[in-house]
């Protein structure tokens, strides 16, 4: 069962594999939640919701980073819209050279707007480079991996609040956010997939050999911004919608 994604522009994407199927011999592997890729109308609405958030810096100047870029959907979603640069980091090496694949076929047919990268390792191990980011999650794994990467990029971004986001779908693992104390609320809200979406999702999600993930007309997603531990004086101003915007179907 391939998603219309791939079918309308010729890339692989589509399938739902479960975490204990994706080990690599690294530490965090029993984390690893399942590949599946993102519902490109959730990524656009998530995107949108973002967008509609006041920023310091102009979109040219954001690296998206998709932190466990499965076969790479988000990455070519994302590099529709005028990123400074696309990010993906796998942490399966198969996955990744999947997602390398669909990059070079994108890049290819002339859809990527800015350069795309992929790097396959460990989301807490990634470098984040020095200009704006926004980082994208798709429940890529447990709490305790979301925890460390959330310490790690406390350090990294310890002086330069404003300069990191984050999207969150199907964000699971949302209240280490709320716990961490430097994150603050941009946006939350539960988002209708598209028909077409929601019909290709449940096929593959019916397909699945053993049944244990459920179908889902929506995702609960939320956004962050990474405004430092130095006190609610030095938060910008942030919008709060929480479930007031339910996307749902015509
Ligand atoms: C639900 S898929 C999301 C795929 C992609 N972001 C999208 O939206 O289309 C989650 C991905 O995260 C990867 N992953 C899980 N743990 C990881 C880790 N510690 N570091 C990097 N990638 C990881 C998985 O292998 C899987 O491919």
């Amino acid at each position: 069962m391939r998603h219309p994604f791939d079918t309308t522009f010729c890339v692989e994407t589509s399938g739902l594999v479960c975490g204990r199927d994706l080990a690599t011999g690294h530490a965090h592997d029993r984390y690893n939640t399942a590949y599946f890729g993102v519902a490109p109308s959730v990524f656009h609405a998530l995107c949108a919701h973002w967008q509609d958030v006041p920023r310091s810096s102009a979109l040219e100047q954001y690296s998206f980073i998709d932190l466990g870029c499965g076969m790479g959907r988000a990455m070519l979603l994302a590099a529709a819209m005028p990123f400074r640069d696309v990010l993906g980091v796998e942490l399966n090496p198969e996955l990744a050279a999947m997602a390398q694949k669909n990059v070079q076929l994108w890049k290819a047919a002339g859809r990527a707007r800015c350069g795309m990268r992929v790097l396959c390792g460990d989301a807490t191990e990634f470098e984040f480079p020095d200009n704006p980011c926004v980082a994208f999650l798709f429940n890529p794994f447990g709490r305790t991996v979301l925890r460390r990467l959330l310490k790690n990029l406390g350090r990294v971004f310890a002086n330069r609040p404003g300069q990191l986001d984050m999207l969150y779908v199907n964000h699971e693992c949302e209240s280490l956010f709320k716990q961490h104390g430097g994150f603050t609320p941009l946006w939350s809200g539960s988002i209708y997939k598209s028909p077409a979406d929601e019909e290709a999702d449940r096929k593959i999600i019916y397909n699945q050999p053993e049944g244990e993930y459920a179908p889902s007309e929506y995702e609960s997603c939320s956004a962050y911004r990474w405004t430092g531990m130095a006190g609610l004086d030095a938060r910008s101003p942030a919008v709060v919608r929480d479930g007031a915007s339910k996307q749902r179907r015509a």
